[in-house]
């Protein structure tokens, strides 16, 4: 039994608008927003109430210069082709925070490790673009660790691998750019990063500026080498946040110290965009504290923290690397860390299978959390089922879950044994509302309307499916072992 899962073609139909409601970027900041939308080729744009400085091209990419003065500016988006239109309201913030919606892009660490280059950079970018993913909503791309020279230039100036990236950061983020879409890096607050390259500590006005004339968009921040307290953490990430707020660009911040020093608490107060809470992700289901239940488990009970510009991160994706992913498949233990696996030189993931795929996928959705894919978006291995991933990351209807502007990350609702129910408030009164089973056995799983959404009944939609249910009182949640089904409530008016 599996869960029936929509095949949305981004290439097909009348025209959809996916992008977020709200975007935020810093004043007079390079700004690079694809607009989003899906539907049979050509699309046209038009956007009114674009502020100066800033114009849309052909295929759909708002690029230009924010405003100088912070305020909301108001967007009356439409797209139109030969089957009909769309419009949809955008703000524009501008102001100091970044990522109002949680980010949704890529990241190179689970499936690339230490072999990242400026040619896979280049092509998962492409590959962002050609599978439609881009005009779903997906933003960054982010190149983790390794990415380094073995030294930094004299002076102190960052440098990229000269092999790996022959050509620098600069050139990669041009053809990212060009593409519509935005680029992130990695860095450290000690000496080394994790990976024993530089790290960032006491470099970080040169670090800032070099990133920003690249033109990079984020900066994932780690913790390898730092002091363990939390006074030093805030101290550093503050600093880093400050130079990068120095520079000419809107560059995200993401906090990377694994939860130990509750970041929820003072990250996004020091201006970091999101946070990790939890260990690395293994390509595993289960409730370890690498597997994705144990990291969901741990992330739920944190939803009072997140909020438009501040998100709980439970790290990256692993939907599509179905146990090859280089750093997620085989985890060393030359030392103790972490327990489960003690006792063995290393522990070997076989990956999730599509209905633990989708409940990881359902699971990071509701808790609003960034949408990082980390796995080969070049593949085109026919026997490596993508298709199946393929559909899982680009459903519109379950990513604008994720997306949804007021920006509340789901919370635990009372649940028979063995099974989660997550309700995540959205715009409009409407609710999400996701069903777990937690176990291997299919089971049938009815909520009433009224538990959940505030009101007897309720307009109905299968997020995964892409179906209308009609006016319900009850969702019933038919689930195979480790499925998740997720609906959209809109309440209809009460009677008295
Ligand atoms: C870890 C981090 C991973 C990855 C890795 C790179 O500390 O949690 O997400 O960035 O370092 O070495």
């Amino acid at each position: 039994m599996t869960l029936p899962v929509a095949h949305f073609d981004p290439f097909a139909g009348a025209p959809r608008l996916h992008g977020a409601a709200r975007v935020g970027i810093r004043p007079g900041t390079e700004l690079i927003h694809p607009l989003a939308a899906t539907g049979e080729r050509p699309l046209r744009f038009a956007v009114g109430g674009l502020p100066s400085g800033l114009t849309v091209d052909d295929e759909g990419i708002v690029r230009g210069l924010a405003p100088a003065e912070p305020g909301t500016h108001e967007l009356d988006v439409r797209v139109e082709n030969a089957l009909g239109a769309a419009t949809q309201r955008v703000e524009l913030v501008v102001g100091d925070i970044l990522c109002l919606t949680p980010p949704l892009g890529w990241n190179s660490w689970n499936v690339y490790a230490h072999e990242i280059s400026a040619d896979i950079v280049v092509r998962t970018a492409e590959a962002m673009v050609a599978t439609g993913m881009r005009d779903l909503g997906y933003q960054y791309v982010n190149i983790d660790d390794h990415w380094h020279a073995p030294e930094r230039l004299a002076g102190g100036r960052p440098a990229a691998d000269p092999v790996r990236f022959p050509e620098g950061i600069a050139a990669v983020a041009e053809r990212v750019h060009a593409l519509g879409l935005k680029l992130g890096v990695y860095s450290d607050a000690a000496h080394l990063t994790c990976g024993n390259c530089f790290g960032g500590h006491g470099y970080e006005r040169i670090d800032a500026e070099a990133y920003a004339e690249w033109g990079v968009d984020l900066l994932k921040y780690d913790w390898c080498y730092a002091p363990k307290d939390r006074a030093s953490a805030v101290e550093r990430y503050g600093t880093m946040r400050r130079a990068l707020d120095a520079t000419d660009r809107s560059i995200v911040l993401s906090v990377c110290e694994w939860g130990i020093r509750k970041p929820w608490r003072w990250a996004g107060d020091l201006g970091a965009s999101y946070w990790r809470t939890t260990n690395d992700i293994f390509d595993t289901f289960g409730w370890s504290p690498l597997g994705v239940l144990g990291i969901a488990r741990r992330n739920l009970r944190l939803a009072s923290y997140a909020g438009p510009g501040r998100w709980n991160d439970p790290d990256m994706l692993l939907v599509g690397n179905r146990g090859r992913g280089l750093s997620t498949s085989v985890l060393r233990t030359p030392n103790s860390w972490p327990k489960p696996v003690r006792g063995r030189a290393f522990w070997r993931f076989g990956g999730l299978d599509d209905t633990q795929a989708q409940t990881h996928l359902s699971l990071w959705v509701m808790m609003a959390a960034p949408l990082l894919a980390s796995h080969d978006l070049t593949d085109d291995d026919p026997a490596s089922s993508r298709d199946v991933d393929r559909a899982l990351l680009t459903n519109p209807d379950v990513l604008a879950i994720d997306q949804d502007a007021l920006g509340r990350q789901g919370r635990l609702a009372a649940s028979p044994r063995g099974t989660w129910t997550v309700v995540k408030p959205l715009t409009e009164g409407r609710v999400a509302v996701s069903v777990t089973n937690l176990r291997k056995r299919p089971r049938t799983v009815q909520v009433r309307v009224a538990d959940v959404a505030g009101s007897a009944s309720a307009h109905v939609r299968d997020a995964w499916a892409m179906a209308d249910l009609g006016v319900q009182t009850e969702l019933v949640a038919d689930l195979p072992g480790h499925g998740t089904a997720m609906f959209v409530c809109t309440p209809t008016p009460q009677q008295h």
